[in-house]
């Protein structure tokens, strides 16, 4: 079966922002000029999504704005004649978005838990915030090519370095030959030194809806919360659930030293930045260079 609805959580309190993320929510954060959740929105669509909810929590109220209507600023720009502003900003008024809140914050499982009436009995796709992916085909639109080849369940992984696997859900893989990888185990957050592979789910799954009996046991996880790795390795048990080792360079944005290398790369891609910002960075590099050389 076609996948056509996919999830968004975006729940999350963005503590690792504050103070930005106060009163605003933390998929607002621009990367250069556009919110991190709007790259997450353009991956679904370039996919073949044609639904997508996306799952809020207090304050999250300007991520709704975003993607209505603006009457007035569209018919400002208009008069004015500023059209490539208004192109940009009816960009985001041309998808089906619905919204529905988490009303505990209980973890990513139950946020997606949350989303089950508007799933029903057909696979979907979940996508998280924190990662953006960047490849000419769509990372979603790979995992949902497997999803068709094998009508399973099949998880975005990558290999991450040795020292980040407890930050991650890990899997434990029955044997790597290729792309696509059958799994033992699926844990969440491994202690350091203990995970069974490096290889990391990346915020990209294809999903059966059988996924919704286990989320609905509410059994905590890591970090006390309901967690969805955990969910997938019950679904794991009766039905195989694929990793899928995807093409595309994946960027973190959801913490700090991520966002901002993201940031400069996604606007050295820009022609009007790039110049000026090279420039910078070697007039920074000299200023280093300098007071290096000041010390001996
Ligand atoms: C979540 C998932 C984790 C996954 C990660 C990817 O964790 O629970 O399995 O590896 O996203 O970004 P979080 O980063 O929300 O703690």
């Amino acid at each position: 079966m076609q996948v056509k609805k996919a999830v968004i959580p975006a729940a999350g309190l963005g503590t690792r922002f504050l103070p930005a993320t106060k009163a605003m929510p933390k998929e607002m954060l621009p990367i250069v000029d556009k919110p991190t959740i709007q790259y997450i929105i353009e991956e679904a669509i370039a996919s073949g999504i044609e639904d997508i909810i996306i799952v809020t929590g207090k304050g999250k109220r300007a991520i709704e704005d975003h993607f209505d209507h603006a009457f007035e600023l569209e018919d400002t720009l208009m008069k004015k004649g500023k059209m490539d502003m208004l192109d940009s900003v009816l960009e985001t008024s041309k998808v089906e978005i619905h919204f529905i809140r988490q009303k505990q914050p209980l973890g990513l499982g139950h946020a997606i838990w949350s989303a089950r009436k508007f799933i029903g009995d057909e696979p979907f796709a979940v996508l998280l915030g924190d990662d953006i992916v960047e490849n000419d085909e769509p990372c979603l639109a790979q995992l949902m090519n497997q999803h068709e080849l094998t009508g399973k369940s099949v998880i975005g992984v990558q290999q991450v370095a040795e020292q980040d696997t407890d930050r991650y859900g890990i899997i434990d893989p029955v044997s790597v030959d290729g792309k696509l990888i059958k799994v033992n185990k699926f844990v969440e957050k491994p202690q350091a030194g203990t995970a069974p592979s490096n290889y990391a789910i990346m915020g990209r799954y294809v999903l059966t809806p059988e996924i919704f009996e286990y989320l609905g046991e509410h059994e905590l996880g890591a970090g006390g919360e309901i967690q969805l790795t955990d969910a997938i390795q019950k679904l794991n048990e009766v039905q195989s659930v694929y990793a899928y080792d995807f093409d595309g360079q994946r960027f973190d944005v959801g913490e700090k030293f991520g966002f901002i290398e993201t940031t400069i790369e996604f606007a050295l891609k820009r022609p009007e930045l790039k110049e000026q910002l090279l420039d910078l960075f070697e007039k920074k590099l000299l200023e280093k260079r300098t007071v290096e050389s000041a010390k001996y």
